[in-house]
């Protein structure tokens, strides 16, 4: 590892909570993307199962599978030198057994190469799984509010934690979670309010995405940060870039200079090239 790079780890999350500097944390699932974040200096990569929607082109994050999730936190970690790289354990890789859940999450530790896992969710078999993960070692993030593995119970993605009986369960669930030994929270679309309030019932810091600015850090999907999803603006997020459009742009140069033969030129060209017709004449 480069010497003049520090690489952010578990044990930071909770420093940075301490000292009141928020954590920044981007989504990730290939190699090339995730060397130019980590080299602009985000805190954590996480390889979320979101790979589902904007790799793959599912209509939700279910039919992902721990191969798939092996292999982008695969590429995500070969590519990182400072942030930590968190991997989500896809729908069924963890609800059913205790063992099958901490063996898989150490799947994505020991062939993925990512340095924690992150678990939607919370109840009596999802927090012994954790604990059994922490015990051994894997470090955990937890995920509350929406949680897009359960588009079904839900409805659709809808804002949770909206009624009084809401909240309370999420505070309980987070105060849970926190007990099992999960060192950061992620918490998706709820309102402002109820996220502060998890936010200072906990000792370990909330990530949030969609749940307001009182959270210990933000998380966004990279892709819509960077302006390049043109079909879905939910209001949490905010295109930080206009990358789509700039691809668009040169792609665009690409296929007029090709047409109109001014690329390659001979800065791009090996050797020199006589064209038949220039060498008929001479
Ligand atoms: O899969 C994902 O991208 C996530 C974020 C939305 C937090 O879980």
């Amino acid at each position: 590892m480069d010497a003049a790079v520090k690489k952010v780890r578990v044990p930071d999350f909770a420093a940075m909570k301490a000292r009141g500097e928020r954590i920044t944390m981007l989504t990730a699932y290939d190699y090339t993307m995730a060397k130019i974040l980590d080299k602009a200096g985000v805190d954590a990569l996480l390889v979320g199962d979101s790979l589902g929607n904007v790799q793959l082109g599912y209509d939700n994050t279910l039919p992902v599978t721990l191969e798939d999730m092996i292999h982008h936190t695969q590429a995500v970690s070969r590519a990182c030198k400072r942030a930590l790289v968190v991997a989500d354990m896809p729908f069924l890789s963890y609800g059913v057994d205790i063992n099958a859940a901490v063996y898989n999450a150490g799947r994505l530790i020991k062939e993925g190469g990512a340095d924690a896992v992150k678990i939607e969710g919370a109840g009596s078999l999802i927090t012994q799984a954790i604990a059994r993960m922490v015990e051994i070692g894997i470090p955990v993030v937890g995920h509350l509010g929406l949680t897009p593995q359960s588009i079904h119970r839900m409805g659709g993605y809808r804002v949770q934690a909206k009624t009084p009986e809401g909240v309370e369960k999420l505070l309980a669930d987070a105060a849970q979670l926190q007990e099992a030994g999960i060192f950061a929270l992620t918490l998706e679309g709820i309102p402002a309010q109820p996220a502060a309030q998890v936010t200072a019932s906990l000792r370990i810091p909330t990530i949030g995405i969609g749940a307001g600015a009182a959270c210990d850090g933000q998380v966004l999907v990279c892709y819509d940060a960077l302006g390049m999803v043109d079909d879905l603006h939910p209001k949490f997020v905010k295109q930080f870039g206009q990358i789509g459009q700039a691809i668009t742009e040169a792609v665009q140069a690409f296929c007029r200079e090709v047409k109109d033969g001014t690329f390659p030129g001979p800065e791009h060209t090996y050797g020199e090239y006589v064209s038949p017709a220039k060498s008929d004449h001479s």
